[in-house]
């Protein structure tokens, strides 16, 4: 899909209340779409649809919970009766979830897999379809993670809704080539944003100390979600199915497929050292 003019076309995304979700919308709103967003922070919300607008755009705003199926329809549904059609969709919200798996309760698992994995599900079940009737193509990007390919020790609930994503990213891809719809599954990096701040964590290291070790990391890395929102739409334009964004998840992205062994050790001892301070 040409993303490098978008007038006249609406972009949807989830969970564009903060970070990543933000940064996209924002992205699309500067190429000329008009935007149909969501989340669960309706302020967060509320504030990206303020700086859209500013830029002269038609901006929808829904408070969804992307784990509700019904929630999602009724996005959709007000999409449409409001914006008329859409072209991108972004199915991006998702939540943070560490630990080892023994220490994780089950209905943890039920909440992650409830908006990482499901929540992408719903959106491209209650958006795609129309998309596909409307007969104008467009793009699905979905935002999933290097852990959608690597397997990180203390994030299994995490990586397994991930590696789903990525899955189902795929499959779905060559379902709709056919009706020039394209399909990116985003792998973006350790990304400053509030994630590593609100995510929930178990076991013996879910101290606030741990946290904020964790924050100030993703600090210094400072890749940021405005900067992973342009590599997206470059990705996009280029048509990659699969899409790793900062450097770190091109490197895990090549040493899975051709050193996977490397990549496990290297997991592994990061966690080791993690666990001896
Ligand atoms: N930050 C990173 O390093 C990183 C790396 C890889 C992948 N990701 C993925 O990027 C996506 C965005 O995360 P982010 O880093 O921008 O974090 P973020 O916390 O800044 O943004 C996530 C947004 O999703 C919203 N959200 C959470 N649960 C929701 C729900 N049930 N319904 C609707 N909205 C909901 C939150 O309110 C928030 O606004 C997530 O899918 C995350 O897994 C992030």
């Amino acid at each position: 899909m040409d993303v490098r003019n978008l007038e006249g076309q609406v972009g949807v995304v989830t969970g564009a209340g903060s970070g990543i979700g933000r940064a996209l919308a924002l992205a699309l709103a500067a190429r000329g779409a008009d935007l149909s967003i969501c989340d669960v922070d309706e302020q967060g919300l509320e504030e990206t649809a303020r700086t859209a607008r500013e830029r002269g755009r038609r901006v929808v705003c829904t408070r969804t919970d992307v784990s509700d199926a019904g929630a999602v329809a009724d996005f959709a549904e007000k999409t449409w009766n409001e914006l008329g059609r859409a072209d991108v969709l972004v199915n991006n919200a998702g939540i943070g979830v560490g630990g080892p798996f023994v220490d994780v309760p089950l209905e943890e698992w039920e909440t992650i897999v409830g908006i990482n994995l499901k929540g992408v599900v719903y959106g491209c079940h209650h958006f795609v379809p129309r998309m596909i009737a409307a007969g104008h193509g467009g793009h699905v990007i979905n935002i999933a993670s290097s852990a959608g390919f690597i397997a990180a020790p203390g994030m299994s609930a995490y990586t397994a809704t991930k590696f789903a994503v990525l899955g189902f990213s795929e499959s779905l891809h060559l379902e709709l080539l056919d009706h020039g719809i394209g399909v990116t599954a985003v792998c973006p990096g350790i990304i400053n944003t509030s994630i590593v701040r609100t995510g929930r964590m178990y076991g013996p290291d879910a101290t606030e100390e741990r946290r904020e070790e964790g924050v100030r990391a993703f600090e210094r890395r400072n890749y940021t979600p405005e900067r992973v929102a342009e590599n997206v739409l470059r990705a996009v334009q280029r048509g990659r199915v699969v899409a790793p964004i900062a450097p770190e998840a091109w490197v895990f992205y090549y040493g899975k497929r051709f050193a996977p062994w490397l990549v496990r050790a290297f997991l592994r001892a990061v966690d080791r050292r993690q666990r001896r301070r």
